[in-house]
């Protein structure tokens, strides 16, 4: 047997095991209603936005041809981050391919050895990844007792606290008041990641930061462009020196082809188009707490969600994976979320109301899942 036959029947038998314990991970192509993907609002579809962003490739071309610190910044990357700065009510913007690459750019380039991040147990992997790429120290916490207990021990370097603003997983919106003053109590600086409030909350989308008016107590946002905006990519937005600080240091950023003029286009377009959409987010935020209020009041376990991600946890892989494939077979598009993406024992439905679902659909929807998990 050669090194790679071995190598091979390795994956193999990892890949057994995986299936044995309900969590192996496959490809499957969208069948039936959408009621799982981050395209809460239906843009990724748009015709209109499609249009508008096929006109901007034709005018920019198909991609930048370089890093942006090598020949690959043209002017519309500075147009377009100027954009996202005031869309976000920021001094500043930086673009990166994607959520993932922004937050593996950002902690390696803000936080040293000296340094300590007291990070959420539900932030994302990728902000998990971005602060292992880190030299700082970390600390996880659960709640804002456990958040208070961090800050109450004295550390000779920095304090950063980073949260998401709407958790991806539980759909629960953070206390960004609460965070904001513990963290301002004890000297600490705030980093929230707004993936799943990019769009859905604030003037005209711009996150949850902004909504609270906290700007000034937040160093800086993370937006991604792939979810609610229906596009792709990410940005950060914050002061100007901590932008200039990122060109310089996020790696994930100076080493990587600049961003393609499809995602800039595409991204500009959309935030063009939430500023006539407000209704539409109401609308849709309505939808959501009608399915969050149903499914409660039939005695599901919903992980504490405030908004458009409706997690029913059903806790074991098996179970969410049974009921996934009855709903599937209803028509509609569940997918099973299991560890290690959720912590053991909490394997669910991630449902997510989106714009495009009627009330006809929303009202089956809820049926099913009454039916098929109470019985
Ligand atoms: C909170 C959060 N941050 C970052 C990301 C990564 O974003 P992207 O999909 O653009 O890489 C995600 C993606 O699910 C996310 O939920």
């Amino acid at each position: 047997m050669t090194a790679q036959d071995r190598l091979l029947a390795d994956l193999t038998d990892r890949l057994k095991r995986r299936n044995s314990d309900g969590l192996l991970r496959m490809l499957a192509l969208p069948a039936g209603i959408d009621v799982t993907s981050n395209d809460y609002l239906g843009y990724a579809q748009d015709s209109e936005l499609a249009l508008e962003t096929a006109d901007f490739v034709r005018r920019h071309g198909v991609g930048a041809g370089a890093a942006r610190l090598l020949r690959g910044h043209l002017d519309w990357h500075a147009q377009g981050e100027a954009d996202l700065a005031a869309f976000s009510q920021r001094e500043a913007a930086l673009l990166f391919s994607s959520g993932w690459s922004a937050n593996t750019g950002l902690w390696p380039a803000l936080a040293t050895a000296d340094d300590c991040v007291l990070s959420h147990s539900a932030n994302h992997a990728s902000i998990i990844d971005g602060l292992r790429l880190s030299k700082a120290h970390r600390a996880v916490f659960h709640d804002e007792d456990a958040l208070l207990a961090l800050l109450q021990v004295p550390r000779s370097g920095r304090v950063f606290v980073v949260v998401e603003s709407v958790q991806s997983m539980s759909g629960q919106c953070t206390d960004l008041v609460a965070i904001c003053r513990m963290a301002s109590a004890h000297n600490a600086v705030v980093v929230v990641d707004e993936a799943h409030a990019t769009g859905l909350y604030g003037p005209d989308g711009a996150g949850r930061v902004a909504e609270l008016g906290l700007q000034d107590q937040v160093l800086c946002t993370l937006h991604t462009g792939g979810k609610a905006l229906g596009v792709g990519g990410a940005w950060i937005a914050g002061p100007q020196v901590l932008i200039s600080h990122l060109v310089n240091h996020a790696r994930s950023f100076v080493y990587s082809t600049a961003v393609l003029p499809a995602l800039v286009g595409g991204l500009q377009a959309v935030v063009r188009r939430l500023q006539k959409d407000a209704a539409a987010v109401a609308d849709l935020h309505a939808k959501a707490e009608w399915l969050r209020t149903t499914l409660t009041i039939a005695g599901f376990d919903l992980d504490g969600s405030a908004s458009c991600i409706v997690p029913v946890v059903l806790g074991a892989p098996e179970r969410a994976l049974a009921v996934a494939a009855l709903l599937r077979a209803d028509g509609f598009d569940v997918r099973a979320v299991r560890p290690p993406t959720v912590p053991q024992g909490t394997s669910r439905l991630r449902l997510v109301v989106r714009a495009p679902l009627t009330h006809d659909q929303l009202h089956r929807l809820a049926e099913r899942v009454i039916l098929h998990v109470k019985g």
